[in-house]
């Protein structure tokens, strides 16, 4: 059915409207189950906002999250756009500036990001995206939860470059607004996973560097650090696991862009009793676990490895990173299907490696790691 029908009200909805909307921009739509490199993935000029452009949505995205690469020319600045919802912004590659702003006195803000850094952008604030380097492009992943707001409201009007800008200091008054990030925490006041603690800030300035992490024992023996954005109900977390070791399975609602900040892996997912898929990964790969698919994570290299969650709204976390209902929702190394361990020290063995899993994991059920 074309677009312009749906618009019109009337004939029946058979798409969202952010997807009417994100499959009529004329740039490449990237979907299936994971990007295997963001920083090189096909982009497609896109005339509204004047840069080479491209959509990701993987299965378990759908109406949920948005994911967008653009890149930015060499030396090259970008004409500013306006968004009326908060916006992360995770850098694939490359260095500049972003410029932030609204009319009122006091709100706008620039700042300097290079490679793996990681930010948001407020709602209603105008943002403009700098190349400072001369000799390459910069590539940009924007994440946002557009897909929802349009479901609430069809109209991408009212969502890019609307007129209206929200209050004087409405996101400014946050005294960690772009400032360095600040340590909550458990337990005071946090509306959501109220035992974990947060960082709280807009601007982390290297993914793949930040070591401010908490041990993460029912995991594996991972670490991770979960961040909130200033401001806003937008967080992520991102895990740091072990060199040659690799996590529980476990599984929990839509919409999570995972994207890899450094290591070299792979990751399983599956709906339960169905085949699995695997999603070979290494820095700038990207996918998603669909909805209630169970996914577990390897680092099959020397060094750890890490990912980045970029979360959808709380209201789709279902049985989450927490895992509420453990025995339903994660699976312990004592329970799962041999085959996971007998692959992953396979392709261990291909780069002349061998498994650092202890093997009392795989006995005991109740196996508590070491702090790593
Ligand atoms: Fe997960």
């Amino acid at each position: 059915m074309a677009a312009e029908t749906q618009s019109t009200g009337s004939a029946p909805r058979t798409q969202y409207a952010y997807d009417e909307w994100m499959d009529t921009r004329g740039v490449p739509v990237h979907r299936g189950f994971f990007v295997p490199d963001c920083r090189t993935a096909e982009l497609a000029w896109w005339e509204e906002r004047k840069c080479n452009a491209a959509f990701i949505q993987l299965e378990g995205q759908q109406g949920v999250s948005e994911t967008r690469i653009t890149e930015i020319k060499p030396g090259e600045t970008q004409p500013p756009y306006k968004m009326s919802i908060n916006e992360v912004v995770y850098v694939l590659s490359g260095r500049g500036v972003t410029n932030v702003w609204t009319d009122n006195e006091g709100d706008a803000r620039s700042f300097e990001w290079e490679d793996r850094a990681l930010y948001m952008v407020p709602a209603g604030y105008q943002r403009q995206f700098v190349n400072m380097q001369g000799d390459k492009p910069a590539r940009l992943l924007h994440y946002s939860h557009l897909p929802v707001a349009m479901s609430i409201v069809p109209d991408p009007d009212f969502f890019l470059n609307n007129p209206y800008q929200p209050p004087a200091g409405a996101f400014s008054r946050h005294q960690d607004f772009y400032s360095e990030a600040k340590f909550v925490g458990s337990g005071e006041g946090l509306f959501w996973h109220a035992s974990r603690a947060y960082w709280y800030g807009n601007f982390f300035p290297d993914m793949q560097a930040w070591d401010k992490l908490g041990q993460q024992q029912g995991r594996g023996g991972s670490k991770s650090v979960t961040i909130q954005f200033a401001g806003s109900e937008m967080t992520c977390h991102m895990s740091v696991f072990q060199p040659r070791t690799y996590k529980p399975a476990h599984r929990h609602g839509p919409g999570r862009a995972i994207v890899i900040p450094g290591g070299e892996g792979f990751s399983l997912m599956w709906e339960e009793g169905k085949e699995r898929v695997i999603v070979p990964w290494h820095e700038g790969s990207m996918f998603v676990p669909p909805n209630k698919w169970f996914h577990q994570h390897f680092n099959l290299a020397g060094d750890p490895a890490r990912y980045l969650a970029l979360h959808p709204m709380m209201q789709f976390h279902g049985h989450d990173e927490k895992v509420v209902d453990r025995a339903n929702n994660q699976i312990e190394f004592a329970h799962e299907d041999p085959w996971i361990r007998e692959y992953f020290e396979s392709e261990l063995a291909k780069r002349g490696l061998t498994s650092l899993m202890p093997d009392e994991a795989y006995k005991n059920p109740d196996y508590v790691f070491k702090a790593a």
